[in-house]
């Protein structure tokens, strides 16, 4: 079984990847997306959005990093993962799965479900530009304004040579409203011969083990579930040894996150990505909640410093200083 950290636009970035593979128990991991239009982009440009690239791609940890891009112009798509595989990418994912409005009106993400001969086009496209040994692999939902059109997408990707297809099971119009259409996964895992990954509502090692009597699929994508639960990989690897983290394992995590946050993005920002986090953890951590409501009117960078010392002696949890 392999267990890949999926992707998550505006927080599973650079320091989030290298956080969670350093617990433990994934396989692989994903960068934010790179929108390609019609221009080469520069150097920089790649490794800003995956400083892995000057670490053979892999987090810190040891875990490959695939560097995303999402278009629909196949020969922007080919000569731009081109770039990034002479740049040291691991291997190229391509984004066909994306609901947001400004993405999908740019000819990106989901709404390219609906022509599978233009997503074979530029599979195929990128999978001639890239050399042999570097894998193109894809990451799909199962349709657009319905879930009718996986298998046919997931062909075309197959036929035009990609190693490894995910899907996540619900279509645009589904959004993230549960549930996830696990059963639905089935025909595609059965037809195509390259491994499909079965991504959408993983939350718990219970959920995982339904998902695979429901699909048939052996590896396995979690988003929301990773950040909820960082310890979930683990606990999945392990299910009689593990013990489950507490608050005490977390909250020094997110300190250390907020911190690195702070040398890298603008301060009126410092604090988003970490919200973002608290809005999953509150899933299975009460601390998350009480910590969340006075967090979500900070912006400054003391004042939010100041709320974790609180909050940890309230908590009793040393922290570093
Ligand atoms: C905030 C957020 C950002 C996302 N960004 C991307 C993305 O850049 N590329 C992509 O293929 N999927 C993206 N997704 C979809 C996830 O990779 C995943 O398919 C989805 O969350 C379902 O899996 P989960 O239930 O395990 O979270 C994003 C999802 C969320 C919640």
């Amino acid at each position: 079984m392999r267990i890949f950290l999926a992707p998550m636009e505006g927080v599973v970035d650079f320091q989030m990847r290298q956080l969670l593979t350093s617990i433990g128990g994934l396989d692989g991991c994903v960068t934010e997306f790179l929108r390609i239009g019609e221009q080469r982009l520069p150097r920089r440009v790649f490794t800003k959005l995956c400083p892995e690239l000057l670490q053979q791609s892999r987090t810190p940890s040891g875990t490959p990093v695939a560097f995303q891009l999402l278009g629909g112009n196949a020969e922007a798509m080919a000569f731009n993962a081109a770039k990034a595989a002479g740049l040291g990418a691991d291997s190229i994912d391509l984004n066909f799965g994306c609901p947001a409005k400004t993405v999908n009106r740019n000819d990106g993400g989901a709404k390219l479900l609906q022509e599978p001969k233009r997503i074979h086009r530029i599979v195929k496209a990128v999978r001639d530009a890239v050399p042999s040994g570097i894998d193109v692999t894809a990451k799909i939902r199962l349709g657009f304004q319905d879930r009718s059109m996986g298998l046919e997408n997931a062909h075309a990707i197959a036929d035009a040579g990609a190693q490894q297809l995910v899907v996540h099971a619900r279509s645009k119009n589904d959004a993230y409203r549960p549930p996830a259409y696990w059963d639905e996964l089935r025909p595609i895992r059965d037809q195509l011969n390259i491994p499909v990954i079965a991504n959408g509502e993983i939350w718990s090692p219970d959920d995982l083990q339904r998902c695979a009597d429901h699909s048939g699929c052996e590896d396995f994508m979690i988003g929301r579930g990773l950040l909820a639960r960082p310890d979930l990989a683990l606990a999945i690897r392990n299910p009689d040894a593990h013990q489950a983290w507490c608050w005490e394992d977390i909250l020094p995590l997110l300190l250390d996150f907020f911190r690195k946050g702070i040398e890298q993005y603008p301060e009126k920002y410092c604090g988003n990505r970490l919200k973002q986090w608290f809005m999953y953890l509150q899933r299975n951590y009460p601390e998350a909640e009480l910590f969340f409501n006075q967090l979500k009117r900070l912006r400054k960078r003391d004042e939010i410093e100041m709320l974790f010392a609180h909050h940890a002696k309230e908590q009793k949890i040393e922290l570093a200083s």
